[in-house]
């Protein structure tokens, strides 16, 4: 965060950080130009922090809320980071590589060091070349830096801020007679939605009533553009927390998503893939619950696009040596700003794929590595679990595959009326919402719980079990029910309960085979099957029903049954659900 203008810094900036800080929060710190730089930090936080906090008249300051990579979350490690005369304060998201050479080196010329963190070094490089100029220093120390960076920098020797960004996402909001300079849209929002994204390799120094942004010494011209989300979207909006807004959000959304996109005549998703659609096989990339909507995608998208498709981790995939001929690879990032997944979309375009996004972040670093976005437009997601963009993510792979044309004309038609009716059964899900949490609250004494799934329900089963040990702290294994005979099966006990998702395809009967198995062993069983499977309740313990669908949209309905398990679960057990201990919503490193 960074604020110039005519209000007072210090208010803006603990506002803008707080909604900054599903970003990180295991420390937190801010600076204020006065005279000098007043520096303020501490271990947790924002609240925390501000509540010992004095006045301060300061119209200019930074500030960070950290997720810890290189040294503990402690008041030390916090920034800003100051150099060694007290002059010059940094706050830095990212990874500086270099920063143990550069350390070694300014030691050697007598600076020290009061923190682990690689951004320190940073403060301390603008000192060695610092000689009255400020934005001198910093566009000479960043020659020397290498590694992803989003900084922000206050001295008293100018009268504003210094701004740079390499692989990390920053933008300035355009206020009346202020700027407000934030890691994402979400820091701005309450005070503009005029914003101006910087790209790689740009510093900006940004005075009062101005701003000027340079790439390569050059001067560089940046559009300001206009931010399509509101406040009242970041806000709470009366739920107790984002995550039960976000899952309760759903069906207007998934509405709006499928009437922008199908009409009375078809589907019309043209997500202006480069090269046409000359492609011979598609290659989804992605992490996390991404990946998991990537790995239902895959199923997706070869039942219906009738073409060879494979999910890869974008962590993984920059490891292999995968052949790409005519493939068009699609990354799937709610952020857009997924290190591993805009580092792999590099590399397949490297080797020749033409290349889609789809995102949920307007303006992210992705939107510039691929040839080609498509937006989810599902509003922000702030609670760190993702819900709502997993949803719409599902929602743009149905879209892609029955715009790939493979498929009857009149089975595309009977699929796409159906979609239209989704939002009307995610509806019914959420009325389920009191016998869900009941089971949540049976659940939350488990340390262990299985999920199940067959086929395309098998990456709802993972997706559930991500979220169980994300915001519920259990330890939860998601797998495939075929596989438990091979080993797992060891494991079950009558205090490790299976959830089984039972849908109405070919997968029915072989899950209820498990089921049976499983009940042998002692487990408990809860399933999640349609409301018209009458076997079902002779075999579980408990049912939740879900509504009649067709089994290619049953991932839908049972990602919303599991979202909300896993809320009223981590909510039995007093989990600070919309910032778990150790996550940050944007995994930019
Ligand atoms: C889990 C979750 C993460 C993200 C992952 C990828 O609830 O939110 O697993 O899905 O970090 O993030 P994006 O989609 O922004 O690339």
């Amino acid at each position: 965060m960074g604020y110039i203008g005519e209000r007072e810094a210090l208010p803006v900036l603990i506002s803008s950080l707080k909604r900054l800080e599903y970003r990180g929060y295991d420390s937190c710190g801010l600076a204020l130009l006065e005279d000098e730089i007043a520096v303020f930090k501490g271990r947790g936080r924002i609240e925390k922090l501000q509540q010992n906090l004095p006045p301060s008249p300061a119209r200019i300051g930074i500030g960070h809320t950290r997720w810890a990579t290189h040294g503990k979350p402690s008041k030390e490690n916090a920034h800003p980071h100051l150099a060694c005369n007290g002059r010059i304060a940094v706050v830095h998201n990212g990874v500086i590589t270099n920063f143990q050479k550069l350390k070694e080196r300014l030691l050697a010329e007598g600076h020290t060091f009061t923190s682990e963190t690689d951004t320190e070094v940073i403060a301390h490089v603008i000192e060695s070349y610092y000689r009255g100029d400020l934005l001198d220093a910093v566009a000479r120390a960043l020659k020397e830096i290498s590694g992803s960076y989003a900084i922000a920098v206050i001295s008293p020797g100018y009268d504003g801020i210094i701004v740079a960004r390499n692989e990390i996402p920053l933008l300035i909001g355009v206020g009346e007679g202020e700027f407000i300079v934030a890691s994402d849209v979400a820091g701005i929002l309450e005070q503009t939605r005029r914003v101006i994204y910087l790209e790689d390799g740009d510093i900006g120094s940004i005075s009062r009533g101005a701003v000027r942004i340079f790439n390569n010494g050059l001067p560089a011209e940046r559009r300001e553009q206009q931010v399509p989300w509101n406040i009242e979207e970041a806000q709470r909006g009366g739920y107790k927390h984002f995550m039960l807004k976000e899952i309760h959000e759903q069906p207007e959304m998934i509405d709006e998503m499928v009437k922008r996109y199908i009409s009375a005549t078809g589907v019309k998703f043209e997500p202006g893939l480069a090269g046409g659609t000359d492609f011979t096989d598609i290659l989804l990339l992605a992490c996390g619950t991404s990946y998991y909507a990537a790995l239902a995608g895959e199923h997706i998208l070869k039942k219906l696009g009738q073409i060879p498709v494979h999910a890869a981790l974008s962590s993984e995939f920059n490891y292999s040596d995968t052949i790409l001929r005519k493939t068009l690879a699609i990354a799937i990032t709610q952020s857009g700003e997924t290190a591993d997944t805009i580092k792999a979309l590099r590399e397949a375009k490297k080797r020749g794929c033409p290349s889609l996004a789809i995102t949920n972040v307007i303006g992210s670093s992705i939107t510039r590595v691929a040839d080609a976005t498509f937006y989810l437009m599902a509003g922000p997601e702030i609670s760190v679990a993702a819900t709502k963009s997993f949803t719409a993510q599902l929602i743009a792979l149905y879209l892609l595959a029955l715009s790939l044309g493979k498929i009857d004309p009149a089975f595309q038609k009977k699929l796409a009326d159906e979609l239209r009716g989704l939002p009307q059964k995610v509806a019914m899900v959420l009325t389920e919402e009191e016998k869900i949490a009941k089971i949540g609250r049976y659940l939350a004494v488990c340390d262990n719980v299985f999920f199940i799934g067959r086929g395309l329900n098998l990456a709802i089963a993972l997706e559930g079990a991500l979220k169980f040990k994300e915001i519920c702290y259990i330890h939860a294994e998601g797998y495939p029910a075929g596989e438990l005979l091979h080993g797992p099966l060891a494991l079950l006990n009558p205090m490790m309960p299976v959830i089984a998702i039972v849908a109405p395809d070919g997968t029915h009967d072989m899950t209820l085979t498990n089921i049976k198995e499983i009940k042998a062993r002692g487990a408990p069983v809860i399933a999640l099957a349609p409301e018209d499977d009458s076997e079902i309740e002779k075999y579980t313990d408990r049912v939740i029903r879900t509504p009649q669908v067709n089994s290619l949209f049953s991932p839908v309905t049972n990602t919303i049954v599991l979202q909300l398990l896993a809320y009223y679960t981590a909510q039995e057990r007093g989990s600070p659900i919309d910032m778990p201990r150790h996550l940050a919503k944007t995994v930019t490193v």
